[in-house]
């Protein structure tokens, strides 16, 4: 199963594009659904019909789902969200509502994430397209499975030796109730699916990004700012639609200028971007709504091929081994050397810091103990480089 990501800035046609590149591909044949994971959602409004937290037959290989947090809060979550209420009263804090609950980022974000493990699980799907909210919070969306796990594994270990600690100390009255076995599972079963997550979500076989953007200034500026993110996070981004181009032929005064400010930033995204494929869609003279208006963006975007096509090959973090030289690459545009710090941590990870970043990476097992040769900048990777114990001692012996 492919999963399709379309992301950019607030209004730039992220779900425009969506439901037009899940129509395409419900018309090549794949059985298709989409998800809308934007709280504002107008997917079906775009696509014509009416959506909820339910998957809605749209038409032939193509179902479409809109994610409403608090109908998943109180469906899937209740062990948790009633110890989290629990929790809250026992803090002096009065009953909190599924609603109350909802806006808990994590709980939100681990939801959207789990519908794609159980899209795989069900096989039912040959790809599924998510139509997400803008930039910032997407990101956060994205590189939550590492967030998280890295909490979990932290919280977790603690509770586990709160819970042992309280069998033995009998009659000590703690001040906050522990989880109950029930919990205690479903946190488990959280931190095994969002292994599952992080797994899918950086594979380039199954997971891509699509980046969406006017030719405007902002957007440009925007996109370039979440590309380097997302390759921070491991996240393979393959192609950039450039949507709302006026067509040359557009007539007058106004549109003079405004087609050669446009010319200016469409030469300047693929510039900046010119090891990603960029595709266009012109502006249309009606709101996009319905049908017709998004095969049209469909043709326009991807002609006659099929958008399950995928642009990328690898992902934007990747390992070689050199003679006794382990290389660890990063894609990382748009940054400079001079702007990245790097610290190996004694639990096997690095942590690479640019000026407004943070990102710890756990290296595989086989790095475990070696030693941090040094680092550059190779034709817009950073690549880090690291000598393993047993080699060294090997060379040493011969
Ligand atoms: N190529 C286009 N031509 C004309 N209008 C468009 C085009 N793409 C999107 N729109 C319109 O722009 C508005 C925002 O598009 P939408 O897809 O909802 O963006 P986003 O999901 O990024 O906020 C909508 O009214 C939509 O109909
Ligand atoms: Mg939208």
């Amino acid at each position: 199963m492919r999963t399709i990501i379309f992301n950019g800035k607030g209004g730039v046609g992220k779900t425009s594009v969506s439901a037009a590149t899940a129509r395409r591909l419900a018309r090549k044949g794949h059985r298709t659904i989409i998800m809308s994971v934007d709280t504002a959602h107008s997917l079906g409004d775009s696509l014509g019909v009416t959506l909820g937290p339910d998957i809605v037959h749209v038409e032939k290989n193509l179902d479409a789902l809109e994610l409403d947090i608090v109908h998943e809060m109180r469906t899937k979550w209740s062990a948790i969200s009633e110890y989290i209420s629990a929790f809250m009263l026992s803090q002096g804090v009065d009953d909190i509502s599924a609603e109350e609950m909802a806006i808990l980022p994590g709980m939100e974000m681990a939801s959207a994430l789990f519908y794609v493990l159980q899209f795989k699980d069900s096989g039912l799907y040959d790809v599924v397209v998510i139509d997400t909210a803008p930039t910032g919070e997407t990101l956060r969306l994205l590189s939550f499975p590492d967030v998280s796990n890295w909490y979990i594994d932290k919280v977790y270990t603690l509770v586990k030796k709160m819970i042992s600690l309280a069998r033995v100390t009998v009659g000590k009255v703690m001040d906050f109730p522990l989880p109950s076995k029930e919990v205690m599972d479903s946190v488990d079963e959280i931190k095994n699916k969002m292994e599952r997550v992080k797994e899918i979500l950086e594979d380039p076989e199954q997971t891509t990004l699509r980046l969406v953007l006017n030719p405007e200034r902002m957007a440009i500026v925007e996109t370039r700012r979440s590309y380097t993110y997302l390759c921070l996070y491991n996240k393979t981004v393959e192609c950039l639609i450039i949507n709302k181009v006026y067509p040359p032929e557009t007539d007058g005064e106004f549109f003079k200028t405004k087609l050669e400010e446009q010319a200016k930033h469409m030469e300047e995204i693929h510039e900046s971007f010119d090891q990603l494929k960029v595709m266009t869609a012109y502006m249309m003279p009606t709101e996009l709504s319905g049908s017709d208006m998004l095969d049209k963006m469909a043709d326009m975007i991807y002609g006659d091929s099929d958008p399950i096509e995928g642009y990328a090959k690898t992902s934007p973090m990747h390992f070689e081994t050199k003679k006794d030289i382990d290389y660890l690459y990063i894609k990382m545009p748009f940054i400079e050397k001079a702007d990245v710090e790097l610290f190996k941590t004694h639990d096997n990870s690095i942590i690479i810091e640019t000026s407004n970043q943070k990102r710890t990476v756990a290296l595989p097992a086989t790095l475990r103990g070696a030693e941090m040769l040094g680092a550059g900048f190779s034709d817009g990777n950073l690549v880090i480089r690291f000598r393993r114990q047993s080699n060294a001692g090997k060379k040493d012996s011969i």
